[in-house]
């Protein structure tokens, strides 16, 4: 059990993530950190007076700790509306930033649309967690999911070990769920991993898919995991799509527990996140979502899979995307200081 976990962005996913860290008791305190409602000095003093007091992590926060009782959990929450709540975090979680939203004629943005904004509010994460816990790990969701990480890294330049992006855990349960439909079988006996990119370009592992220990190919015809895999890379965007009012939140957060549980445990298990290649795969300089072993220190080691000629050419091919929006990300943040 962690002393302190810091929740960083109090929109949908990070209220589950609160919400889960009370019930698994994975820390003895929370810090939970949210800016909004922001104060708009255009309105009237009144009005000021009441976004002032008023604190969506507060709120929740004190939602959440009301209910602690009926689950019979010990946990102290801390909420805030600057990053005070983070002192002494040993692990943040931070998925800060604008999600993607369906717009009113039913198309979204893709995450790269989001760069901009999101680069703004990373740059704020990056002051908090470096005034409040600069030795923290930290593991982000915001998009685009591995240029933030990219960014920041930029900023904190913390060791390679202590940061990384929660994607592949997310896009690779997204995977075994469609596998374990088509095939008619335990979600719990596939096991999948999803590399690349946190975008259209992502790369299913079909060489490594395995149910029960059986190579997908004996359950499933070609096709069909054509159409699966198709269906996995765009799987956030048909949320979007079905949801109206934002992303996926329930799947993330989980995603982003299975990382920080496997660290807080020192599980060593081995899970695809967005973690600094050094030359793994061909890939240097970069935040890419690759298989990693997750414990006690983080990323405990970056793994060198086999992948089929075709699954490495698409990871490389994913990785060129993440490097023009992670120099895009460089370049604006260059602009902003
Ligand atoms: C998703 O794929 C939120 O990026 C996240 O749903």
């Amino acid at each position: 059990m962690l002393n302190k976990i810091g929740i960083i962005g109090g929109g949908y996913i990070g209220g589950v993530l609160v919400q889960e860290c009370a019930s698994r008791g994975i820390a003895r305190n929370i810090g939970f950190v949210d800016p909004a409602p922001f104060v708009n000095p255009d309105d009237p003093p009144e009005r000021q007076a009441v976004q002032a007091k008023q604190s969506i992590a507060g709120g929740k926060a004190l939602d959440i700790t009301e209910g602690l009782p009926i689950i019979g959990a010990d946990v102290n929450l801390v909420a805030s509306k600057d990053y005070s709540a983070l002192e002494g975090a040993e692990l943040v979680i931070s998925s800060a930033g604008v999600p993607r939203k369906a717009r009113p004629d039913g198309s979204f943005p893709s995450r790269e649309e989001l760069l901009t904004t999101n680069l703004k509010i990373t740059k704020m994460v990056a002051a908090g967690i470096k005034q409040y816990c600069p030795d923290a790990i930290v593991i982000n969701i915001a998009n685009p999911l591995d240029a933030i990480v990219y960014t920041l890294n930029a900023v904190l330049d913390p060791p390679k070990n202590k940061l990384m992006g929660m994607a592949g855990a997310l896009d690779s349960t997204r995977y075994r769920s469609f596998v374990a439909e088509a095939a008619n079988v335990s979600v719990k006996d596939v096991s999948a991993m999803v590399l690349g990119g946190h975008g259209p370009s992502m790369v299913p592992v079909r060489s490594s898919c395995r149910i029960a220990g059986i190579p997908v190919s004996k359950f499933i015809d070609d096709d069909t995991l054509l159409a699966l895999e198709t269906r996995t890379r765009k799987a956030g965007g048909e949320v979007v799509g079905l949801l109206g009012i934002g992303s996926a939140f329930v799947s993330p957060a989980w995603a982003a527990l299975e990382m920080a549980e496997a660290i807080i445990f020192d599980k060593r298990k081995i899970i695809a996140a967005s973690a600094y290649l050094t030359g793994q795969y061909g890939i240097e300089g970069l935040f890419v979502g690759v298989p990693v072993i997750l414990g006690k220190n983080g990323i405990e080691e970056i793994l060198e899979i086999d992948l089929t000629e075709d699954e490495l050419a698409a990871l490389q091919k994913s990785a060129a995307g993440v490097r023009k929006t992670s120099d895009e990300a460089g370049e604006l943040l260059a602009k902003m200081d």
